[in-house]
């Protein structure tokens, strides 16, 4: 690296990295497969992302796994990834827990079935204590759902008194997102060749850096997860300020 980008570097790399897992589709269209082949194939890139983070002590890794808009799509494949989910929920949590890993699922569950709510709770509960990286899905996710939803936690205290309306600002609207204990998201990787947030983290991603790769979502591995890092790592943030050393 020559003297003149060196500013251009992060002496550490993202600290919470969020990926839009697109692309198992046509993954499968191009083997000439249904699309529920794609979303059995991207389960081990999943794995792959998961230990890849652990690896390199990335503090928090949100993968989007079911839009707000993905109940659009047909109920053969909605009811698939709904049991995809139980059983990941039921043959991985051990795992993820053995790892030291916090699962936590972002999004709105009331639409899930009991079954698979109450999984999502025990699976929390386990892996509540646990100290290493931070593990969130995004399963009935919407950004704006996530803020309409702190939006009303807010209306709710104001209404019961708690909270007046002098109070509302930035860092309360914060309080009532999701994920807001954790660290910002510095990365959004999404695989899968668009050039679009899908509704996913609206409110979280006000400063991230964007990654796109023409990837599908099976065939993601630790080179794509690291060339993306990289790339990270080569850009500057500047918030609003200006370049350093200008
Ligand atoms: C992403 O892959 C997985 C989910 C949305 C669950 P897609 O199913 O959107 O795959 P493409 O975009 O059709 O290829
Ligand atoms: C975004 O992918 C949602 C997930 C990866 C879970 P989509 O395939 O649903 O997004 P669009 O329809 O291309 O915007
Ligand atoms: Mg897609």
């Amino acid at each position: 690296m020559n003297s003149s980008n060196k500013s251009f570097s992060h002496s550490i790399g993202p600290q919470h990295v969020a990926i839009i897992m697109d692309g198992n589709g046509r993954w499968a269209k191009q083997r000439g497969k249904i699309r529920i082949t794609g979303h059995k194939a991207g389960i081990d890139s999943v794995r792959i992302a998961v230990r890849f983070a652990v690896k390199t002590k990335i503090s928090s890794l949100t993968l989007y796994a079911f839009s707000s808009e993905n109940w659009r799509r047909p109920e053969k494949e909605v009811k698939f990834l709904m049991e995809l989910f139980v059983f990941l929920l039921d043959n991985e949590v051990k795992n993820l827990h053995k790892n030291n890993i916090k699962l936590l699922i972002i999004g709105d569950v009331s639409r899930f079935s009991e079954r698979l709510q109450k999984q999502i709770q025990k699976s929390q509960e386990l892996t509540e204590n646990n100290t290493g990286l931070r593990l969130n899905i995004a399963a009935n996710y919407g950004g704006r759902w996530d803020i309409t939803n702190s939006m009303k936690q807010i209306f709710e205290l104001i209404k019961i008194g708690q909270l007046s309306f002098d109070d509302i600002n930035e860092e309360t609207i914060n309080n009532y997102i999701c994920m807001h204990s954790q660290k910002n998201v510095d990365l959004v990787i999404r695989t899968g060749g668009e050039h679009r947030i899908s509704n996913f983290l609206l409110w979280q991603v006000a400063y991230a850096e964007l990654y796109f790769t023409n990837i599908l979502w099976p065939d993601f591995n630790e080179v794509v997860f690291q060339n993306a890092i990289d790339a990270f790592n080569q850009r500057e943030r500047r918030y609003g300020g200006v370049e350093s050393n200008f």
